[in-house]
């Protein structure tokens, strides 16, 4: 269908949304891998490139860049042009953006396996892919703001304002922490050294999760919560303070991940105190994204995207709570080296960020391919569940087994001694390792059932047509 205005530049944000799929369930799959590995530890032994110490990262890089990023840039890409009533900036932009960004996902699968790495973590590419990766962004960051530049209306809906801090932070954070002196095609030494090194990893580390697990993230909630619930915001107002408290926030928050090390005490306590902070500017945004629903809860029984979405609000607080309890000193001094922060991590990463990717794509997904909803609502509501259950075994098992590794760890007899050998928490932790696997093939499953959806959906789809731009109201035009 034609229009005055033109269409809408659909195909590269298709191309995304299926690679969601694909690459959250290689991500996933290599997860369910290791975490197999823990409890049967001869798992691919003899094997270099099946190493525990080669997946990890895999499984890391897989499910936040390739999975999480491609939900990211899927539906910044829809937002942006559906808010701003204009075409994106530039088709080969976006042509470039996908391809270049696929490229570092296979270049990062070859690579981890093969052991060349940083050694930092989420940022162990090599060299010669952290350059292709700040190209990539680069283009992203122009065809993303140079869309909002050429924008119809006059104000930039709040959901732009989250994606595109994301994407400026990022090519901060990537670039800064990435420069580094090159020894040979597959090896490179940082510039930084010592405690100024561990500084700018996690300060690069901490904003990965604030800018890339969270500010992106939150930019969906904004537009798809609201949409599916057939609402606007519950406070357009609180959107804007939430947007400005977090990213001023977020940044100084990184020391606390390097509580009792080397570090100057004073930054210590500086990145105790900014994360405690953090706890109002997340809970007031996640309050406004559930309070969408006021007078619309009803569709919480009907609506397993809806569901998807206020479940993974919901996570979104636990973690946020979780987040700045364990950044106090006394704290940490019993969660860090456990299992509990991995509890932490996917209670934010399986609870909030899978959750709110899965129920956006569910959401966006008909749309792109013209039709009303996905092919099996049940199947939703299945996958819905499997999720849920999983997601609950994993950090269940796991905030039980960190705990008590962490008192386990500090028994101490009479005589100053240690009570339990190392090898003796381990052996309690063992039971715990078979939930969190038994909750990550759940999970898994529910994957495989939302890639059958999709191609189903695909599959049955009308004759996929570009859509029209749509007008704008005379009082909101863009002078
Ligand atoms: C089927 C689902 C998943 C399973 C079974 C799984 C399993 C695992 C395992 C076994 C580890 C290593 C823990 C350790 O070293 O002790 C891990 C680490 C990690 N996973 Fe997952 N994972 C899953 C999904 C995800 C998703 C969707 C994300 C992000 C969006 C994610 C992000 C991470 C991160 C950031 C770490 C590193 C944690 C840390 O260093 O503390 N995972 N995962
Ligand atoms: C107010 C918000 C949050 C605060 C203050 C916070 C704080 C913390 C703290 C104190 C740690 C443990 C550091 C350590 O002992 O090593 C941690 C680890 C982590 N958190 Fe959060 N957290 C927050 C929210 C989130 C969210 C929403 C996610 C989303 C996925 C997330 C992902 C992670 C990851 C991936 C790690 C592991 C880093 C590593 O050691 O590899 N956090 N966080």
């Amino acid at each position: 269908m034609q229009s005055v205005l033109g269409t809408y530049n659909d195909k590269v944000v298709r191309q995304f949304a299926v690679m969601t799929v694909v690459w959250g369930i290689v991500g996933m799959l290599v997860g369910v891998f290791i975490a197999a590995q823990l409890y049967w530890p001869t798992l691919g032994e003899g094997i270099p490139w099946l190493g525990y110490g080669r997946l990890r990262p895999l499984h890391t890089n897989a499910v936040i860049f390739a999975f999480g990023g491609c939900a990211l840039i899927a539906t910044s890409l829809h937002v942006v042009q559906r808010t701003c009533h204009v075409r994106l900036f530039s088709d080969k932009l976006a042509a470039f953006v996908f391809w270049g960004w696929q490229l570092v996902i296979v270049a990062a699968a070859i690579s981890l396996p093969l052991g060349w790495t940083q050694g930092k973590e989420y940022a162990e590419l090599e060299w010669p892919i952290d350059i292709l990766i700040a190209a990539v962004w680069v283009a992203y960051a122009v065809l993303f703001i140079g869309t909002i530049a050429k924008r119809r209306v006059k104000h930039i809906y709040v959901a732009n304002w989250f994606y595109a801090s994301f994407i400026l932070a990022i090519a901060l954070l990537h670039i800064v922490n990435n420069i580094s002196i090159p020894a040979g095609l597959t090896k490179s030494y940082p510039v930084y050294s010592g405690a100024v090194d561990a500084m700018v990893q996690w300060w690069y580390g901490h904003n990965a999760v604030g800018f890339f697990l969270t500010a992106g993230f939150l930019g969906m909630m904004y537009y798809f919560v609201p949409k599916q619930a057939g609402r606007p915001v519950y406070s357009y107002r609180l959107s804007i303070v939430h947007f400005w408290a977090l990213i001023a926030v977020y940044m100084w928050a990184g020391p606390h991940h390097l509580h009792y090390t080397a570090l100057p005490d004073w930054v210590q306590s500086l990145g105790m105190v900014f994360s405690l902070i953090l706890l109002a500017p997340s809970w007031g945004g996640a309050i406004n994204g559930v309070l969408t629903l006021s007078g619309v809860w009803h569709k919480l029984r009907t609506d397993p995207i809806l569901k998807f979405l206020i479940v993974a609000v919901s996570f979104y607080m636990i973690a946020t709570f979780e987040g700045p309890m364990m950044s106090i000193k006394t704290v940490n001094s019993l969660s860090h080296y456990t299992d509990w922060t991995v509890g932490h991590v996917h209670a934010g990463a399986l609870g909030w960020v899978a959750m709110i990717s899965i129920g956006s794509i569910y959401a966006l997904m008909p749309k792109l391919l013209g039709r009303n909803e996905m092919y099996s609502i049940k199947a939703i509501d299945t996958h819905f569940w499997l999720h849920t259950v999983g997601v609950v075994l994993y950090i269940a098992s796991m905030w039980i087994a960190g705990v008590m590794q962490g008192l386990m760890w500090r028994a101490t007899n009479d005589d100053g001694t240690l009570t339990y050998t190392f090898v003796e928490s381990l052996n309690f932790t063992y039971p715990y390792y078979l939930i969190r696997f038994g909750g990550g093939v759940v999970i898994l499953s529910g994957m495989c059932l939302m890639a059958w959806n999709v191609w189903r959906t695909w599959r049955t789809a009308a004759a996929i047509e570009a859509q029209p731009v749509l007008p704008v109201d005379a009082s909101e035009v863009r002078a």
